[in-house]
């Protein structure tokens, strides 16, 4: 949510930073700006504009920014709407010192009351405006720079990942965080700042993960990191684990059709290395330090938002079935405000994509409080909430930059059969039936190669059924967490109006919905359930709803009764979503292409939500 770039050194800072902005644009696109300092004159250069990168580009024309340090930012607005006038960089009333700013400052109403009975005279509707203005009356009084942000972020309630120049010190740049990401790269007589590694990588894969509290002072000197008390602090550099390759569109025309095709190979190497057929076990060295916790583990919590929340719910059920272990699954968001009852031995798995997600982070830090441990599942590495948990197990499915989450999905149902086997095999779990899932686990992602070929039938059924406004998603069992995850992903690209439902919840209500316009999509692959959902399907059939249905190979019994038929490969009944939502996915995105939507920036949105 928001995505900041700042760069000190020698490279051309237009291509920098504009290049950083279209990497972080995934993070939010309702404005984008720039700001630097020229050398000479020491003047601040300012351009902001409502709407995209591109039109931040069209706005610069064909002029470079001249200088050695700027800053750059692309906005997901939260305080003010999405206008040139809010767009970032902020600039205090001297007219000397410029931020942008991922996150919320939550007293911002206090400050700019206090501020204005100094007389400083506010532009935007903005929290982060209250923020500069506040550091720049603290330097007035000072003249001291670094001082003055100390000084105001102590002041300040709320998030933020920061950075800032200033025209009285051209040749420095100043980033702060707590509570929202902030990276800095250290390259060959430069570095970056940024809201991710994404906007760092064709630059460096060095760099430093700044902590809660801490602020970074990059100049001529090189960098220093101090704690919001003034203690210097020795940071290590890590290696970012992402290339260039994997954050590039390649041959596709979105990063979501292109993550939907990378599930085979993402699913491989979310596996590798940790299935272990011949003892039946698998080994998930993220675990390793917490054997005993793990041992005794009496009860779960699971929790993470959207697509996270519903690989969750999947994984209540694998919890349960394989490892016995009662389980929940929770809203982080609800989690966070909620007064859980945490019982001795209780382990929370927060489950995030981003690692980044403000809700889950809550989350995390309430259940720590409350004496859970607390584990990760989570693909971004070097995440905040992949450092502050306890242990995790990491996705390893590479970069997700589509706003729609796909691969992640998938992945963190598969990392969730991994640790529910694991658990299990601790418990009650016989090395044969692991065994048996081990194999079928190591054929899935031939079988997810399989379901992509459907991409075809997809496209055409979407192109039939798009321009109806309602549509319904059902399932039981396990599926019933694929009927919401299909729901939301046709919601968010499409904004078709999706329900998922519980198959048999129908009758109770939604029923009412159904007539002969209403796409209704059935989750019914071979399973216990499958003779229960035959029987929603003919109550839906004889309202006149139009039916597809997403099925098991072979089952031609399905074909009599509904409109169209899905074939996915066979598979364990409590593995079937890893195949089910690949149709699911495939719809929404062909839904959304043929009602001209931006598939990768869906409106309203943005990934990695970092503001509550
Ligand atoms: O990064 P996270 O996995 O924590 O993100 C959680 C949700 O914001 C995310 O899954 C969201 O629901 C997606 N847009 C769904 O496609």
């Amino acid at each position: 949510m928001c995505g900041i770039i700042g760069y000190i050194g020698e490279k051309s800072l237009r291509d920098v930073l504009l290049n950083g902005l279209r990497r972080l644009e995934y993070r939010g696109y309702d404005s984008a700006g720039v700001c630097a300092i020229e050398e000479e004159s020491m003047r601040m250069r300012l351009c902001k504009t409502a709407g995209r990168i591109v039109d931040l580009e069209s706005r610069l024309g064909n002029e470079s920014i001249p200088g050695k340090v700027g800053i750059a930012h692309t906005r997901w607005a939260t305080h003010g709407a999405p206008s040139s006038n809010n767009a970032h960089p902020h600039v205090d009333a001297s007219g000397r010192i410029a931020l942008v700013h991922n996150g919320i400052i939550e007293n911002h109403h206090a400050i700019r009351s206090y501020l204005e009975t100094q007389e400083v005279v506010f532009h935007t509707e903005t929290d982060t405006e209250a923020l500069v203005q506040l550091i720049g009356y603290f330097y007035n009084e000072s003249g001291d720079l670094l001082e003055s942000v100390r000084h105001a972020l102590q002041d300040v309630d709320g998030t933020f990942g920061l950075a800032l120049i200033c025209s009285d010190v051209p040749n420095s740049l100043i980033a702060a965080r707590r509570g929202s990401p902030l990276i800095i790269g250290v390259g060959d007589g430069e570095y970056l700042v940024a809201s991710d590694g994404n906007a760092i990588v064709e630059h460096t894969s060095r760099v430093i993960y700044l902590e809660d509290h801490e602020i970074a002072c990059i100049n001529h000197e090189g960098l220093h990191v101090s704690t919001s008390d003034a203690q210097t602090v020795h940071r290590d550099v890590d290696v970012l684990e992402i290339t260039l390759e994997q954050i590039q569109l390649g041959n596709f025309q979105h990063f979501m059709l292109k993550e939907i095709h990378e599930q085979p190979e993402g699913l491989r190497n979310c596996l590798r290395g940790r299935l272990d057929l011949r003892s039946g076990q698998v080994h998930l060295g993220g675990l390793q330090s917490l054997e005993r916790e793990i041992g005794h583990c009496r009860n779960l919590v699971l929790t993470g938002c959207g697509t996270a929340w519903h690989a969750g719910l999947i994984g209540e059920y694998l919890f349960e079935e394989w490892a016995r272990v009662p389980t929940e699954v929770e809203y982080a968001s609800e989690l966070r405000y909620r007064n859980p009852v945490v019982e001795n031995e209780t382990i929370c798995i927060t489950i995030s994509q981003s690692g980044e997600t403000a809700d889950v982070l809550a989350a995390l830090h309430e259940m720590r409080t409350k004496g859970a441990t607390v584990l990760g599942v989570v693909n971004a590495v070097g995440s905040t909430i992949a450092r502050e948990t306890d242990a995790g197990v990491y996705l390893h499915v590479g970069p997700e930059i589509g706003v729609a989450s796909t691969k992640a999905f998938t992945a963190q149902v598969a990392a969730l059969s991994m640790i529910a086997l694991n658990l299990g095999r601790r418990r009650q779990l016989s090395t044969e039936r692991t065994t048996a899932i081990i194999e079928e686990l190591e054929k899935i992602s031939e079988k997810i190669s399989q379901a992509l070929d459907l991409e075809g039938q997809v496209a055409a059924l979407a192109a039939k059924l798009s321009e109806q406004d309602n549509w319904l998603y059902l399932g039981r069992g396990v599926n019933y967490p694929v009927a919401l995850e299909g729901a939301l992903k046709l919601k968010e690209l499409s904004y078709i109006h999706a329900e998922g439902l519980p198959a048999a919840e129908m009758k109770h209500g939604p029923i009412a919905l159904i007539d002969h316009d209403m796409p209704v999509v059935v989750i019914a692959p071979r399973d216990h359930t499958y003779s229960k959902v035959l029987a929603n399907i003919e109550e839906v059939k004889s309202r006149n709803g139009r039916i597809i249905a997403v099925a098991t190979e072979g089952d031609t019994q399905l074909e009599k009764l509904v409109e169209e038929v899905l074939y996915v490969p066979a598979t364990l009944p409590l593995l079937s979503p890893l195949l089910t939502a690949i149709p699911l996915q495939l719809m929404a995105y062909h839904a959304a292409l043929i009602r001209g939507h931006d598939v990768d920036k869906p409106r309203n949105l943005a990934k990695s939500v970092t503001v509550e």
